[in-house]
């Protein structure tokens, strides 16, 4: 049971006071008839709500695959910045947030929810969900850079010291810039890029293509977005890592 006035601020129709007063003008209706008490109690999945008209269904979670483009933070909120949820137009929840953060210059992968408890599963060190990330590096990569990666590189300050778990590095293509497939299995700030300054070489472009079972949609643009599927949702919530 949920309070309708809540009802209605979670689904973004206004603010608790802007819908509050919808509600006394009798702007609202609960199966059939007109309720003017802010605090009326309905059931979510079951009671029909309407707004002038409009049928509003309550939506209590919410999980989208963005395709994060350059130039935005992964961020909820920002004063001067686009964020990640500004560009989830026909979001419903106001408490959507990203799963994980990619750097204002990195592209890809980037799940959009509202549910914390499958956030921090994915996100949580102790799971070591893969994380794939194809990259343009400026410099030749070789076997032996596959082979440092795999045993673990040190991406700490000088003498700090910070051993980075086992990565897979596929070599896409091999010269003056490089192409490669990294999986990590951890989330370490600038994790991919430091790996690579770590040997000399530098990241020049960088997307993140999946995480976990989660697979970027090859048809969403950078900038573009869209639900899961329940698929997809039910692979993510049983991600046995
Ligand atoms: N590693 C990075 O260096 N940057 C990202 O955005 C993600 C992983």
């Amino acid at each position: 049971m949920i309070r309708l006035d809540k009802y209605l601020a979670d689904m973004g129709i206004g603010t608790r006071q802007e819908v509050k007063r919808y509600i006394r003008k009798g702007q609202v209706m609960v199966n059939q008839k007109i309720v003017k008490a802010p605090e009326h109690k309905l059931k979510e999945e079951d009671d029909q709500v309407f707004v002038d008209g409009r049928r509003i269904d309550y939506v209590s979670y919410e999980y989208y695959m963005l395709n994060k483009p350059a130039g935005v933070v992964s961020a909820t909120e920002d004063l001067r910045e686009t964020t990640v949820i500004d560009l989830i137009r026909d979001r419903k929840r106001k408490d959507l947030f990203p799963a994980g953060r990619l750097d204002k210059d990195t592209e890809g992968l980037l799940l959009i929810t509202n549910d914390g408890q499958l956030a921090h599963r994915l996100l949580s060190p102790r799971h070591h969900v893969d994380k794939t990330y194809y990259a343009r590096i400026r410099g030749c990569v070789t076997e032996e850079d596959a082979a440092g990666f795999a045993a673990g590189v040190d991406i700490g300050a000088p003498g700090a010291g910070e051993l980075t778990m086992p990565a897979r590095l596929e070599i896409l293509r091999s010269g003056s810039e490089s192409e490669i497939l990294l999986t990590i299995q951890e989330g370490k700030y600038h994790q991919v890029k430091r790996m690579f300054q770590a040997i000399g070489k530098e990241v020049v472009y960088l997307r993140r293509e999946r995480m976990g079972s989660l697979v970027l949609d090859k048809e969403l643009k950078p900038g573009e977005y869209r639900p899961l599927t329940e698929k997809e949702l039910e692979n993510v919530k049983n991600e046995d890592a």
